[in-house]
Formats: C-alpha cells, sequence, structure tokens
C-alpha cells in the first residue's frame, strides 16, 4: 500500500498546532508551552492504541512521556536547548512531518488524499464522481464510436495542478511548454505512426496528460480491436513503484558538490539516490523501456 498523504486542506487543527508550535522552540530561555501546545492529562478516546512502549500516566491519562522521550522535559530551564532532531525528542523521531506523528495515535481516516485515478468501483461500475470532477458530465462511450461529451473543465494544463505540484518530478517543468521544431517533427511522425498518439494541448504545449493518461487502466474502451491503449502494469492503488540500482552511487557522485551547497539552505540532511522505475503508472506509453522519450527524443549513449 501507498504511504498516507494529508489533506492540508482537512486539517486545519493539525496545521494550526504544527505553525504555532514550531515558532515558539524560535526564542530562546522560552519557560511557557506554546499557547496551542498537545493538551495533557486528557483521557484517551475509545478506539486509540498508543504504539508500544508510549507510556500513559498512572491514571491512564496523556502525560508529557507520552509523546517526549527526553526525561527531563518536564523541566523548563531544558527548554532552551532543546534538540527537536534527537530521536528521543518525540518517540521514534524526528518525523519530516508532523502529522505523521499525530497518526501514531489519532485515526487517519478522513485526512486521506481522494485518489481520483481510482475510477473503477467494487460494483463494476465507474466512479462518476471522478469523471464529472474533471469532464463536464460523465462521457458516454458506445463501442465503435468516438466518444461523446468529453469536455474537460479546465484546460489541460491546470487540470491536474492543486492535487499536484507543476514540479511533481524531475524535468517536469522543462517539459511543459512548446517543442522545439526538432521535437515536433519526431512526434508528429509518431502521432502518425500506429503507436497509441502523444496529444499537445490546444496551444500546441507539451503537458502534463501529453505523456500521462489519468484514467484507470480499462476506463477507456478500445474503439476497435487493433487500437492500442497501453495498459502495462499501471495499478492507481499501489502508484509507481521504484527499485534500487547499482547506478546511483554514479549518481550520487555527480550530484555530491550541488548537493552539498543546497544542503547549506537546509535543516534536514539532504540525500539524493537513483532508483530505477520497476512499475509504471498512469502513463500513455511504456517508459521504463524507453518507449516513451523516443516518441519525441532520439537520445545517444
Ligand atoms: C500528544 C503529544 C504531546 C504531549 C502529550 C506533549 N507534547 Fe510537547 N510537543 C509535542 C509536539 C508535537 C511538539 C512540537 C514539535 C516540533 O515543534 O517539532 C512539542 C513541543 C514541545 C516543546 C518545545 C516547544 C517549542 O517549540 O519550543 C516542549 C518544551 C514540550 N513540547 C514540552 C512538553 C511538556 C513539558 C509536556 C507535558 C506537560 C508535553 N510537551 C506534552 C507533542 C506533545
Ligand atoms: C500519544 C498519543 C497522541 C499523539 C502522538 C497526538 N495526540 Fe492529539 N490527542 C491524544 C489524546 C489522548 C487526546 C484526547 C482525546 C481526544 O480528544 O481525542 C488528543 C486530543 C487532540 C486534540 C483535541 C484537543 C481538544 O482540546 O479537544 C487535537 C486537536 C489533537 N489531539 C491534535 C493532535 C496533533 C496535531 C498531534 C500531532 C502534533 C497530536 N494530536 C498527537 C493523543 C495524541
Ligand atoms: C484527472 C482528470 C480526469 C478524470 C478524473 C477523468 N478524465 Fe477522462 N479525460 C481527461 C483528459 C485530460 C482527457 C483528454 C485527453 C485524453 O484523451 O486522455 C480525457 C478524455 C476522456 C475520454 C476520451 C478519450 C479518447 O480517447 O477520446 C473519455 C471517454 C473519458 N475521458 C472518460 C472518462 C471517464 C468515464 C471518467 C470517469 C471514470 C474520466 N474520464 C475521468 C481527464 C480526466
Ligand atoms: C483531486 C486530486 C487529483 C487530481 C485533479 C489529479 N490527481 Fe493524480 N493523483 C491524485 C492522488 C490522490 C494520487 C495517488 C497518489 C498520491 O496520493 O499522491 C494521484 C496519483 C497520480 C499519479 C501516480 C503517482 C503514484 O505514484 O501513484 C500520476 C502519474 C498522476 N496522479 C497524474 C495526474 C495527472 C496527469 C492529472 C491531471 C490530468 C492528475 N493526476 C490529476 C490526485 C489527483
Ligand atoms: C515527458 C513526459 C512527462 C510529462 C510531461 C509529465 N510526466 Fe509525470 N511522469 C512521467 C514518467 C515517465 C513518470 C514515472 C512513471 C510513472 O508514471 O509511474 C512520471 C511520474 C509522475 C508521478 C508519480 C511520481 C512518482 O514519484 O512516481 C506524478 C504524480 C506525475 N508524474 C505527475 C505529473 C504532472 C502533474 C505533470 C504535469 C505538471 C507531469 N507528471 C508531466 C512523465 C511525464
Ligand atoms: C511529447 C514529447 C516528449 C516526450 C514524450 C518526452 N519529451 Fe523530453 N522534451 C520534450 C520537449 C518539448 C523538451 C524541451 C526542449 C525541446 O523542445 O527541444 C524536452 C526536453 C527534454 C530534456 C532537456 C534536454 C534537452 O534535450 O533539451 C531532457 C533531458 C528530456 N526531455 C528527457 C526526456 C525523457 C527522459 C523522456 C521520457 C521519460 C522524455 N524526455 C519524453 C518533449 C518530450
Amino acid at each position: 500500500m501507498r504511504g498516507l498523504v494529508t489533506l492540508w486542506v482537512a486539517a486545519p487543527l493539525l496545521v494550526a498546532m504544527a505553525v504555532t508550535v514550531s515558532h515558539a522552540g524560535e526564542s530562546n530561555g522560552a519557560t511557557e508551552l506554546p499557547e496551542r501546545h498537545h493538551p495533557v492529562d486528557v483521557v484517551l478516546p475509545e478506539g486509540m492504541i498508543l504504539p508500544e512502549g508510549w507510556p500513559l500516566s498512572d491514571k491512564n491519562t496523556l502525560t508529557c512521556a507520552s509523546c517526549h522521550g527526553l526525561d527531563d522535559i518536564d523541566q523548563p530551564d531544558t527548554w532552551a536547548d532543546l534538540d527537536k532532531r534527537d530521536p528521543r525528542f518525540l518517540h521514534d523521531g524526528p518525523y519530516r512531518r508532523q502529522e505523521q506523528f499525530c497518526f501514531r495515535c489519532h485515526d487517519d481516516t478522513g485526512y486521506q488524499r481522494w485518489n481520483l485515478h481510482r475510477q473503477k468501483l467494487d460494483n463494476g461500475k465507474l466512479d462518476e464522481r471522478s469523471c464529472s470532477y474533471c469532464h463536464l458530465e460523465q462521457p458516454q462511450q458506445i463501442k465503435g464510436e468516438v466518444p461523446q461529451k468529453t469536455d474537460l473543465r479546465l484546460p489541460p494544463a491546470v487540470l491536474c495542478l492543486g492535487c499536484h505540484l507543476k514540479t511533481p518530478h524531475l524535468n517536469s517543468l522543462e517539459h511543459a511548454g512548446a517543442p522545439s521544431e526538432k521535437v515536433l517533427d519526431r512526434l508528429q511522425a509518431h502521432n502518425r505512426s500506429a503507436r497509441r498518439p502523444l496529444p499537445l494541448d490546444e496551444q500546441q504545449h507539451v503537458t502534463c496528460v501529453t505523456c500521462h493518461d489519468p484514467h484507470q487502466p480499462g476506463v477507456i474502451e478500445k474503439l476497435s480491436a487493433d487500437q492500442e491503449v497501453w495498459l502495462g502494469e499501471s495499478d492507481v492503488e499501489t502508484g509507481s513503484v521504484y527499485v534500487s540500482s547499482r547506478w546511483s552511487p554514479v549518481y550520487e557522485a555527480d550530484k555530491a558538490e550541488r548537493l552539498a551547497d543546497l544542503q547549506q539552505h537546509s535543516d534536514w540532511p539532504l540525500a539524493l539516490r537513483y532508483r530505477r522505475l520497476e512499475q509504471e503508472v498512469l502513463l500513455r506509453l511504456p517508459a521504463k523501456d524507453g518507449t516513451l522519450c523516443n516518441a519525441c527524443h532520439q537520445f545517444e549513449d
């Protein structure tokens, strides 16, 4: 299963606490806990289970030690020199994203992002809610006919933003725009071939859906039996899967100097690894074997 991703819009409480708490630590010599610090002496609601080794008070309520592993955390004179990166500051810490810590105790249902690429319901029907998120109405597909009512609510160039960044991965920004003549020639030749075409947007720009097919495999019906529809191993539940690669050390060495520069501007230890794509999802053509890239580029090795 994929890791959980928090929907920040639905979690104002979490954000409020995260923000206020992280400010308070900046003033030296603090002797008071931040106003919005987590309550203590509260009883566990039914169903909440604390991870092993996170103690409760002898009255079975929440105490400082339920969350913090530093013995003297309740001594205000220690607060000025707290090291929040200390693995004991928060049990099993440090946490890159504070919600990950919160969800060790709190239930995360209701805070998960809706994966609108999961379009086939358990009863075999298509999820209309998903279709009409992007389309004005659920498109009608009749065997052998060009699909009707596929109008989109937004231009393709902005359809994915909000849920995804403009930069979900390396090189996505470099690709958004008008192709050079060289690339365009190659792309047009590809689009005239029998292979699955890669559409540009209405301004003839490369955009997310040029490479990606946002539909779960099986949603778009073939017009004819010989039409190519790339299904691949596309599994929208699991998402893309990467595995370690023996080229990683080469890649790391190449980037080491630039990463060291960047590190000076970051509190978090930065690491960079090259990993090989093992399972791809939501692509129009397979990328693993180079087919996708080759439709527009001719790389010499
Ligand atoms: C439910 C979990 C929880 C409990 C219980 C808890 N804390 Fe915290 N505490 C946190 C979190 C989360 C932070 C913020 C961590 C961060 O800013 O990275 C924090 C921050 C702190 C800080 C640093 C504040 C700052 O930003 O400078 C101190 C000091 C602290 N807690 C002391 C205590 C004391 C004393 C108690 C008991 C009275 C206590 N905590 C109980 C979760 C908890
Ligand atoms: C060690 C377990 C534990 C952790 C970790 C934890 N909580 Fe809690 N939290 C509780 C308990 C127990 C309560 C009291 C029962 C309830 O209201 O659910 C509570 C209550 C709350 C409340 C309701 C407070 C109120 O005044 O009604 C909020 C908001 C909250 N937690 C947010 C957070 C956030 C944000 C984090 C992460 C920074 C967090 N919790 C981490 C155990 C935890
Ligand atoms: C994330 C946005 C998004 C969602 C959700 C979505 N679509 Fe689409 N759909 C598109 C885009 C963009 C296109 C045009 C590009 C293309 O052909 O894929 C499209 C095109 C289509 C087409 C025409 C394909 C063709 O080859 O002519 C059909 C049919 C379609 N969608 C059906 C559906 C159905 C049914 C659902 C719900 C189960 C759905 N879509 C959900 C974005 C979406
Ligand atoms: C309503 C929000 C939403 C919109 C709009 C949306 N997506 Fe997604 N997308 C998700 C969620 C949720 C996932 C599951 C992975 C995650 O939680 O990040 C996902 C996963 C993906 C993945 C696979 C990543 C993985 O590893 O699972 C791709 C590729 C992708 N989306 C492309 C697109 C494209 C292209 C568009 C626009 C046509 C689009 N998405 C529109 C929410 C959205
Ligand atoms: C030039 C082709 C191309 C373009 C343009 C492109 N992507 Fe991708 N994208 C890929 C490939 C290849 C992968 C890795 C294989 C896969 O989808 O599983 C990928 C992966 C992803 C993932 C999964 C990230 C992960 O960590 O696995 C998301 C999310 C995504 N793309 C969203 C987008 C969005 C949003 C845009 C537009 C802003 C976009 N992509 C533009 C080719 C492209
Ligand atoms: C739909 C066409 C298309 C596809 C598919 C595509 N690219 Fe590109 N690529 C472009 C465009 C457009 C540019 C911007 C430069 C240009 O127009 O020549 C670009 C630029 C690049 C660059 C920057 C260096 C340069 O040549 O200017 C790299 C690296 C690159 N692409 C790699 C890839 C890889 C790897 C893949 C496969 C995952 C891929 N591309 C798939 C269209 C495409």
